[in-house]
């Protein structure tokens, strides 16, 4: 009796090992995913919406990992546009914890900086956000699934010159900012209208006052600009309705950086009527997107709005966790990229999206929006679609 009781309770001892060997056996494949971000200073909102976009996908979706599969997060903060700290970063998470696959970076400075260690390393960079054209060009293991400013901007000049004759550029005085000038002036330019006027705004802790008073003075139909979205955008707002530009008959243009919905709330009455072309809005009702918002209020609260650099860090997560899966946890450079460069989603928060095998850069559809007023709040509304717009700059500059 003794005896069997012992029996017994060994096979039941034996049987909680094996169980624990299999879940281990089962737990063996991590793969490690590096995050370089923007955690601290004026842009640390930025690094907040793409956790949070990162956190509620991995929630979500831990059912599209192979059984066994697991991945280790490891987020590092670059601060703003910091090209040193961010090549230093990269390097340590390269060399150090041994990363499989790099992602984040809201600035172009930055992923300008990681873009030769990705290369030496064979290391897959999946940008969330810097939207600067040439990136992609600078290394093959570059996919990015945010946007670039000239998908917006080129559009929206030539939107523009169908409205207004005249137009004065004030944009940030970065890359993505040149960018933004470029695109839009060539719209709307090569559509008829003129530009009366530019000027750059320093990137970090501007004063949009004294630009805009410029802008003002030069009597354009209307200004077109763009500076780093978060809370800049509130200021430069502030600075347009306080200086009485849309008294004075004067629009207020950009892409959507400038009218960002998580900063609406916080924007007064300046931006009513603003028209921005952009990828994404927190308003627009596509099943797919009432279906992230939804979820993105259950889990950070009903005041919390999702912003594109949200929807970039959601985007680039299921094309991370999509080339996890096709792999079965066993990451392959090469494989990775051929996966990514064939990368498709119908159904993003944003709309259709997929990425150009040629550039490695997304294609989706342009909003035209406007800010409204909906339900008491300001929002950006979806008044025109142009469909599957490619990154302009790459159409304009190819060898064709
Ligand atoms: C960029 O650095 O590429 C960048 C930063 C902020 C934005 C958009 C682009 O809102």
């Amino acid at each position: 009796m003794h005896l069997v009781r012992r029996t017994v309770a060994a096979g039941i001892v034996a049987l909680g090992a094996t169980a624990v060997l299999s879940g281990a056996a089962l737990a063996q494949t991590v793969v490690k995913v590096g995050v370089i971000s923007t955690y601290s200073g004026p842009f640390a909102t930025l690094g907040d919406l793409i956790d949070k976009g990162i956190k509620l996908y991995t929630k979500l979706n831990a059912d599209k990992l192979p059984p066994g599969v697991t991945v280790e997060l490891i987020y590092r903060d670059a601060g703003g546009p910091n090209p040193d700290r961010a090549k230093q970063l990269a390097q340590e998470l390269i060399v150090r914890d041994r990363i499989q696959i790099l992602t984040g970076v809201v600035f172009t400075p930055n992923a300008l900086a990681i873009a030769p260690l990705v290369t030496e390393a064979k290391v897959p960079f999946a940008i969330m956000n810097a939207g600067t054209s040439v990136i992609t060009t600078r290394s093959p293991y570059i996919a990015r699934f945010s946007f670039t400013l000239w998908q917006s901007t080129y559009p929206l000049g030539q939107w523009a010159a169908k409205k207004y004759k005249t137009a004065y550029i004030a944009v940030s005085d970065f890359a993505p900012g040149h960018d933004s000038e470029a695109g839009f002036e060539k719209g709307f330019t090569d559509a008829g209208g003129t530009i009366v006027g530019k000027v750059r705004i320093p990137t970090q802790n501007p004063d949009f006052v004294p630009f805009m008073q410029r802008a003002k003075d030069a009597k354009p139909d209307v200004v077109f600009s763009f500076i780093p979205a978060g809370r800049q955008a509130t200021q430069i707002m502030k600075a347009y309705g306080d200086l009485g530009l849309d008294k004075a008959g004067i629009k207020f243009i950009g892409p959507g950086d400038i009218t960002t919905d998580e900063e609406l709330p916080n924007m007064g009455e300046a931006p009513l009527g603003v028209i921005t072309m952009h990828h994404y809005s927190a308003t627009a009702d596509r099943p797919a997107n009432k279906a992230f918002i939804a979820a993105w209020k259950k889990e950070y609260g009903e005041k919390s709005v999702p912003s594109f650099m949200s929807v970039g860090a959601w985007d680039a997560m299921d094309a991370i966790y999509t080339a996890i899966r096709e792999q079965g946890g066993k990451i392959n450079p090469e494989k990775t990229m051929e996966i990514w460069k064939h990368y498709k989603n119908p159904n993003s928060p944003r709309g259709p999206i997929a990425i150009d095998p040629e550039t490695r850069d997304i294609i989706q559809n342009e909003y035209v929006r406007e800010v409204r007023k909906v339900g008491g709040q300001l929002a950006n509304v979806e008044l025109e679609t142009i469909p599957n717009v490619k990154d302009q700059w790459k159409e304009f500059n190819s060898q064709k």
